[in-house]
């Protein structure tokens, strides 16, 4: 393409950039050489409109509501294949054919047991320590257990692949068994992934699981559409990290940890919150849909930075999970208000306006919650779901000749040089934070100064300790010296 973006700036200064284009049309302005030309660069906070990479791994256009892995739409994928099958054609390209699956899966399967001596970890970790936590540790912790030489031939590099597909599920189940304190189950080789999973998460030396093929579909399709989603906060930390050429253990456990928070993977058990606490206020829904207009909380499972309209995984997720809870047994009244806030929602002009729909976590939760997941294990799931993605990024960067570190600028907008202040000259009442702006002592104005609810939610679930009974905070020992 020879179209050229022009930018005039400073006195009559004028520079062409080459525009670029993507096999779907999208145009981009190809700024890599803009510093070295001209001493610019940009500035694009929350990479709104920044394509960090080029990549050939899935498509998706937010305005569009379309969703493809490698040219496939997700619509097909997620009724006509099984996630190993999405697992691989996300990693290698194409579909595999029957030979190719049957040798995917038996490496899948030899590779999902992990070191005896790893097992010891899971009992040093507190009883009630969210599986996130030991989930992100325990994969980090891999590398030392199987060493990745610097340089790997394809087959040490299908090895590798392989483990991490396979031992952030079983370490997943695990880290359960730990929170719920019964024994560890093993993968076992007669079973298929998601049986597997379900197997090691349920059964017990005492109680065999019962498989329903209901269920097991539901799990596998969840896991086909978390397995990739092109450059989202956890893809990018993955590449950010990968770009140093990090262990891959340590790369794929720094996506686990960027996936925890509630603004990513961590809104599916956020929308099981909401619907709980409507349900034990005796809310129908609106009331919360008020709170969300006026900022007090955030309607977790909705909105999303790529998609100004329906997430075509939120359509198929809807439809699945009305499937589940259609069968005898399985009715939740949680669905109702799922819908009725949905509906309240799409015919709101809050959320019309700022083009907010469900996303693929607003109904996810529900699934989960119908298959026996216990809350705090869905963003492992969706963990075990997008490590395929994860992989398949970090392979493509891996083998593009052209990859460098991952090293973004920034505009300083700190103090300006200064004299240094003696200690005994310095003025007590605040500091002076990150970004230059003074904080007196007492402000919260701090957006990462959380709100009390969000730190009640999470004390309710006993991830942090409640505060000494008399409130006060616990300060630092004055009798400690400190320097
Ligand atoms: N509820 C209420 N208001 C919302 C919501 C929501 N869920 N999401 C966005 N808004 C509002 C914002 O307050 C803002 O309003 P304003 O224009 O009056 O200031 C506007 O919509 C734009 O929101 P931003 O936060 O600027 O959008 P951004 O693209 O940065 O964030 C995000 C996207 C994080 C997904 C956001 O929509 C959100 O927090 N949603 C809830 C959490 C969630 O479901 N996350 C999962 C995303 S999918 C995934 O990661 C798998």
């Amino acid at each position: 393409m020879n179209e050229q973006c022009t930018i005039n700036y400073g006195d009559n200064k004028q520079v062409s950039l080459p525009m670029m284009v993507g096999s779907e049309g999208e145009r981009a302005i190809d700024i890599s050489t803009l510093r070295k030309n001209t001493g610019l660069i940009t500035l694009d906070e929350a990479y709104v409109n920044t394509g960090s990479c080029k990549s050939a791994i899935t498509y998706l256009d937010g305005e569009k509501g379309i969703l493809r892995y490698r040219g496939y739409p997700i619509e097909e994928l997620a009724t006509k294949s099984r996630f190993v099958e999405v697992a691989y054609l996300l990693m290698y390209g194409e579909l595999p054919t029957p030979k190719e699956l049957d040798a995917f899966s038996g490496l899948l399967n030899n590779s999902s047991l992990i070191h005896e001596d790893m097992r010891h970890f899971f009992l040093a970790f507190p009883n009630h320590a969210h599986p996130m936590g030991i989930l992100t540790t325990m994969v980090a912790s891999l590398s030392s257990f199987y060493p990745v030489p610097e340089e790997m031939s394809d087959e040490e590099e299908r090895q590798v692949i392989a483990n991490l597909v396979s031992q952030v599920r079983t370490i997943a189940a695990f880290s359960y068994k730990k929170f719920i304190g019964e024994p560890m189950i093993y993968p076992s080789y007669k079973l298929r992934f998601v049986e597997n999973f379900l197997n090691m998460m349920f059964s017990s030396p005492v109680q065999n699981y019962q498989q329903d093929p209901d269920i097991v579909k539901a799990i596998d399709t969840f896991l086909i559409l978390h397995a990739d989603h092109e450059q989202n906060c956890s893809t990018s930390a993955v590449r950010i990290t990968g770009s140093s050429l990090a262990n891959v253990y340590a790369v794929i456990s720094a996506g686990i940890s960027a996936l925890w928070g509630q603004r990513h993977g961590g809104a599916n058990q956020g929308v099981i919150s909401i619907l709980d606490e409507i349900v034990t206020s005796g809310d129908d829904g609106r009331r919360f849909i008020e709170d969300a207009k006026n900022k007090k909380v955030r309607l977790m499972g909705f909105g999303h930075r790529v998609y100004k309209t329906f997430d075509p995984r939120a359509k198929i997720m809807k439809e699945l999970c009305h499937k589940l809870l259609n069968k005898p047994g399985m009715a939740d009244p949680m669905i109702d208000i799922a819908m009725r806030l949905e509906e309240t929602a799409l015919s709101d002009d809050y959320f019309l306006s700022r083009n907010l729909y469900p996303n693929v976590d607003f109904y996810s939760g529900l699934i989960l919650k119908a298959a026996g997941i216990p809350f705090n294990m869905f963003t492992v799931l969706f963990a075990i779901g997008r490590t395929p993605g994860w992989l398949a990024h970090w392979r493509e960067m891996r083998h593009d000749k052209d990859n460098r570190i991952s090293r973004p600028r920034q505009i300083y907008v700190g103090p300006p040089m200064r004299n240094y202040i003696p200690m005994d000259k310095r003025a007590g009442g605040g500091r002076t934070s990150l970004s230059g702006r003074f904080i007196a002592d007492g402000d919260t104005s701090n957006p990462f100064v959380k709100s009390k609810r969000f730190t009640e939610t999470v004390r309710n679930e006993r991830f942090i300790p409640a505060p000494p009974p008399d409130n006060k905070p616990s300060g630092p020992d004055s009798s400690i010296a400190r320097g």
